[in-house]
């Protein structure tokens, strides 16, 4: 069963995916704008607009500073401060590196934030953007802002920001589990388990339902497997809000924006005509199941042979037919799940990235279904995922992995 059905292996370490969008341009990592039909083209000259009647948070002060209602619940570090807290920056400490920058670990006094030595006070993740772009700054500023005013449990907390200079960095708490990403897709490390993964399921899934709500009504457009942080329970919180946006308001049924997300996770019809609205991250939503269930990166082309064909257009087939869903199945599971909780979430992950976002349900919905084939599987719970992975996740490096697109030009949002 499982791992023979024509899409190749997980990757003991993918590189930046690759797809054909719009008309055959190959594109490598996060989307690019030019990879994007004619019709989104002329709808961007409509987005700035709306943009501008939307105040979309990154852009919300002209001078792109951070909003003094946020501010204030934040602590505003110095780059010396924070140097000292990650001992330097040094290597030793790194944890991570993305798109943005690299994430080092620090050490701060938990009343202060003043700098503490390693071992002592909190742990924090500390991020620093790598490219003094106009776009790196954008999404920093994005993260600050969105972040910055939001307190849920399953979106990771911003305790802090540096902006010196030309330096921008983020401080947030620490995840001790690392991504989604490491647990699924990295060779070595121990599978997790169906509770488990059904576990982090819901966490995301409540997340997005709190971002889409009328109190905060925002689209997080960035939704996928290492922008999902797990504390030491495998509760998942979500990261990264560089590319999130304000959701649309009023009679407006979208917001138009140029492109930007990452492959295989972005909708259909948004990579088509750039009009964003929640249903967008429900499809995400859809591609990160499928991963739960399958441990299958969307895209990997790291194997020879690759073919061009996503994790989703490959599993469509199977997650049509309840018996041949089975077969998608991560065979590192086992065999420990319940037939029926997976055939449910399969159904589920199918309605999610219905290509028509209309027919996708909304976050809420998929919140309200996880919670309910939860308390209806007690059968097929495993006992918890116990903590023996082999390897520190939090010296693990990412280079590779889906990509996203930095956007060029100054009015790109
Ligand atoms: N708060 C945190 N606690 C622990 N580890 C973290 C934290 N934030 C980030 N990391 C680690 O650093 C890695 C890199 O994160 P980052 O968000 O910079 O890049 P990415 O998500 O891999 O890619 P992208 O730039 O496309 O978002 C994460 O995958 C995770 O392993
Ligand atoms: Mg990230």
């Amino acid at each position: 069963m499982g791992n023979c059905w024509g899409w190749p292996k997980p990757a003991k370490c993918a590189h930046a995916s690759s797809t054909n969008l719009s008309g055959g341009s190959k594109i490598h990592g996060k989307l690019k704008p030019e990879a994007i039909s004619s019709t989104r083209k002329s709808s961007h000259e409509s987005s700035n607009k709306q943009l501008v009647e939307h105040k979309p948070y990154a852009l919300a002060s002209s001078n792109l500073e951070v909003d003094t209602s946020v501010s204030r619940n934040l602590k505003s570090f110095s780059f010396s401060d924070l140097k000292n807290a990650s001992k330097n920056f040094r290597s030793e400490t790194l944890i991570g590196e993305g798109g943005f920058g690299c994430v080092f670990k620090g050490w701060i006094d938990e009343n202060t934030f003043a700098p503490s030595k390693p071992g002592t006070g909190i742990v924090v993740a500390i991020k620093r953007l790598k490219e003094e772009s106009f776009q790196g700054h954008q999404e920093w500023l994005a993260e600050v802002n969105y972040l910055g005013q939001f307190h849920h449990e399953n979106l990771v907390k911003l305790i802090g920001y540096c902006a010196e200079s030309e330096s921008r960095l983020l401080v947030y708490e620490f995840m001790p589990k690392g991504s989604l990403e490491n647990h699924l897709f990295r060779k070595g490390v121990q599978p997790i388990s169906w509770a488990t993964r059904m576990h982090i399921a819901r966490g995301i899934a409540r997340g997005l339902s709190y971002l889409h709500s009328l109190n905060a009504n925002v689209i997080y457009r960035d939704l996928k497997a290492s922008n999902i942080l797990l504390d030491s329970d495998y509760n998942a919180k979500l990261s990264d809000f560089g590319l999130a946006r304000d959701g649309p308001t009023g009679d407006n049924t979208h917001v138009s924006t140029r492109v930007v997300g990452t492959q295989g996770y972005a909708a259909p019809e948004y990579i088509a005509t750039g009009r964003l609205t929640p249903k967008s991250d429900v499809y995400s939503f859809g591609v990160v199941l499928l991963e739960l269930l399958s441990g299958r990166r969307v895209m990997d082309e790291e194997v020879a042979g690759f073919s061009e064909e996503t994790l989703v257009e490959w599993a469509k087939p199977f997650l049509r037919d309840n018996r041949k869903m089975l077969r998608i199945m991560d065979t590192r599971l086992g065999g420990q799940y319940s037939k029926k909780g997976a055939q449910a979430v399969a159904a589920l992950a199918l309605q999610c990235l219905h290509i028509d976002p209309k027919n996708r349900p909304s976050m809420a919905d998929v919140q309200v279904s996880l919670e309910r084939l939860h308390a209806t599987m007690d059968a097929a719970r495993t006992p918890p995922q116990q903590s023996q992975e082999k390897l520190d996740f939090h010296r693990i490096k990412h280079k590779n992995g889906p990509r996203k697109t930095r956007v060029p030009t100054a009015n790109s949002r």
